[in-house]
C-alpha cells in the first residue's frame, strides 16, 4: 500500500540539481555559438514516451535544441525499454554502433537511460564493454540526471549508475517539452507491484507510487488551457491509483475540469477494474468510449501460472458489464503467446476468448524470457516455430475481428478528433472516441478540434469519413 507520500521530490526546489543545470546551461553558452543539438529516443511504452518529452524539457532548459538525425546530434539519449530481449538487443546493437560516431565526433555525449538500464547487470555491462558511454542512469534518473550530465560535459567524468542509487521517487516540477498537440500524456501513477510472473516491470520501475490529486488536476487544467484536447492519463496499472482518492473519484474530477477535452486512460488491469470504475466510465461525458484492458490469456491454468489474479469467467462478466454501461465501447488487450507450458489447448482456449470478446484490436506478443522474473525458470517444452505459428494464427483471427468491426462503423456518425494533416491533398487524420484513426477530406484549420463525422469506408486500421458540416 502506498501510505505516505515521502516519495514525492519537487524538482524546483532540488537546489543541488538547479546549480547543476545552470552550470551546463552556462558551459553550452561558452562552447557553442548556436544551441547544440540533442536526440531524445524512447524505445518501447507510452510511459517512456511521456518520460521522453520530460527528457527534453530538461535538457531544453539547459539548452539543448533537438534534432533527430544522427549525424547532427551533440547529445544522444537513449530512453530504453526492458519487456523484451528483443528490445534490449537492439540497443546493444545500436549503442554499439555509435562508437565509430563519437570517434569522428569526439566531443558527442552518448546517454541510456530507462527501464533497461535500471537493471544493474546492463549499466554494469555498459561500464565495462562500451566506454564510448558517457551517461547511465535508471529509470527514476530525474533527480540525478542534471548532474550527470555536469559530470560528463563539463569534467569529462563517466557518470554510471550504481545499485540503490536512483531510489523510488516521483518528481514532480519537471520541465516538459510536449510533441503531441492536441494530445497529452500525464502519468498519474509509477511502478507495478504485480509481479506478473512473465514481467520485468517490477524490477525495473519499482513500487507503486501515486501522484497527488491536486497535482494531476492542476496540470490537466494547464493543458486543457493551452489548448490540448485528448489526455491521456498513464499508469502501469492506473487501477490501482491511490492518491488518497481513488481511480475512479479522480476520472470524475477530471471529467469536471471545464472545457472541450477528451480523457483516455491505461493500463488497466482486470482484477483492479472495479464496477465502480466502469460506472464513472459510463457516467463520464469527456472519458473516451475506449478500455484496454489487457487479458493476456484466455486459459485459467495460464492465467494462474502468471499470477494474474483472476479468471477469464470473471474478466468475462467484466466485459459484459462494461459492454451493458456502455453499448459503444471499443475494447482492446494485450496476448502473450508461448507462456512457458502453454499447450495448444490453452492457446485454443485464448482464440476462443478473442473470438467471443470482438476486440477492436490486439496488442499481440512472443513471450520473451526475462532473467530475475518468476517464470524464468519455467519449463518451456513448446518449440519456438510451433509458438510463431500459434502467433500468426492469431493474428489472422484477430485479423478477420478487426476487418469486421471496422466494416460495421460504414454508415454511422463519430465523433472525432482532429489531429492534422494526413496522407493525401486536403486530408486531414483524426480519432474517434473509440480510438480509431479516422480521415477525411477538410480545412487544416480543423486541427485541435472535434468534428462530427459520417463514415464511408473502412481499411484494416482506417476508416474514411465525410465531414458533417
Ligand atoms: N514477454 C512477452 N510479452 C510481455 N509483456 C510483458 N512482459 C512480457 C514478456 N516477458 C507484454 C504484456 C504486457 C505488455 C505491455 O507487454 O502483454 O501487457
Ligand atoms: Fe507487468 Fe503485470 Fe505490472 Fe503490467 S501489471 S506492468 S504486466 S507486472
Amino acid at each position: 500500500m502506498q501510505k505516505t507520500q515521502d516519495y514525492i521530490l519537487d524538482y524546483t526546489r532540488l537546489a543541488a540539481q538547479r546549480q547543476y543545470t545552470g552550470l551546463v546551461r552556462e558551459h553550452l553558452a561558452r562552447t557553442h555559438e548556436t544551441p547544440p543539438l540533442a536526440l531524445v529516443h524512447s524505445f518501447g511504452c507510452q510511459q517512456n514516451a511521456a518520460d521522453g518529452e520530460k527528457l527534453r524539457g530538461m535538457l531544453a532548459e539547459m539548452g539543448y535544441g533537438f534534432t533527430d538525425a544522427l549525424e547532427e546530434a551533440d547529445f544522444i539519449i537513449y530512453n530504453t525499454c526492458a519487456v523484451r530481449e528483443n528490445a534490449e538487443k537492439r540497443v546493444f546493437g545500436t549503442v554499439g554502433a555509435l562508437k565509430q560516431y563519437k570517434r569522428q565526433k569526439p566531443g558527442l555525449l552518448i546517454a541510456l537511460v530507462g527501464c533497461m538500464t535500471q537493471q544493474q547487470s546492463v549499466a554494469d555491462r555498459l561500464k565495462r564493454s562500451y566506454p564510448h558511454v558517457d551517461i547511465v542512469a535508471g529509470a527514476d534518473a530525474w533527480a540525478s540526471l542534471p548532474e550527470r550530465i555536469y559530470q560528463a560535459l563539463c569534467q569529462g567524468k563517466r557518470s554510471i549508475k550504481t545499485e540503490g542509487e536512483e531510489p523510488d521517487t516521483i518528481v514532480e516540477g519537471l520541465p516538459t517539452r510536449r510533441a503531441g498537440w492536441p494530445k497529452a500524456w500525464v502519468t498519474v501513477m509509477y511502478g507495478c507491484n504485480n509481479f506478473c510472473s512473465y514481467c520485468i516491470v517490477p524490477y525495473v520501475r519499482g513500487r507503486e507510487r501515486s501522484r497527488r490529486p491536486e497535482d494531476i488536476l492542476r496540470e490537466v487544467e494547464g493543458l486543457v488551457g493551452e489548448g490540448y484536447k485528448d489526455i491521456t492519463l498513464l499508469g502501469q496499472n492506473v487501477n490501482s491509483y491511490a492518491g488518497g482518492i481513488t481511480f475512479a473519484q479522480l476520472l470524475k474530477e477530471i471529467d469536471a475540469i471545464p472545457g472541450e477535452f477528451r480523457i483516455r486512460f491505461m493500463t488497466s488491469h482486470p482484477k483492479d477494474c472495479t464496477r465502480e470504475l466502469l460506472d464513472t466510465m459510463a457516467a463520464c461525458r469527456k472519458v473516451s468510449r475506449h478500455l484496454h484492458l489487457p487479458v493476456q490469456s484466455g486459459s485459467d491454468v495460464i492465467l494462474e501460472r502468471m499470477n494474474r489474479k483472476y479468471t477469464v469467467e470473471r474478466y468475462k462478466e467484466l466485459i459484459a458489464y462494461a459492454r451493458e454501461k456502455m453499448p459503444d465501447l471499443s475494447l482492446t488487450s494485450d496476448i502473450i503467446v508461448g507462456f512457458p507450458g502453454e499447450t495448444r489447448e490453452d492457446f485454443r482456449q485464448t482464440l476462443d476468448l478473442v473470438q467471443e470478446v470482438g476486440y477492436t484490436a490486439l496488442y499481440t506478443f512472443l513471450y520473451s524470457r526475462r532473467g530475475g522474473t518468476k517464470a524464468e525458470n519455467f519449463p518451456d517444452p513448446v518449440p519456438p516455430e510451433e509458438k510463431s505459428r500459434w502467433f500468426q494464427e492469431l493474428l489472422e483471427v484477430q485479423g478477420r475481428i478487426g476487418e469486421g468491426y471496422m466494416q460495421r462503423q460504414v454508415g454511422s456518425t463519430l465523433r472525432v478528433l482532429v489531429e492534422g494533416p494526413g496522407k493525401g491533398e486536403g486530408k486531414l487524420t483524426s480519432r474517434s472516441d473509440q480510438n480509431i484513426i479516422v480521415e477525411f477530406t477538410g480545412d487544416a484549420g480543423l486541427a485541435g478540434q472535434f468534428a462530427e463525422v459520417e463514415i464511408v469506408s473502412a481499411r484494416n486500421w482506417a476508416l474514411e469519413g465525410r465531414l458533417i458540416p
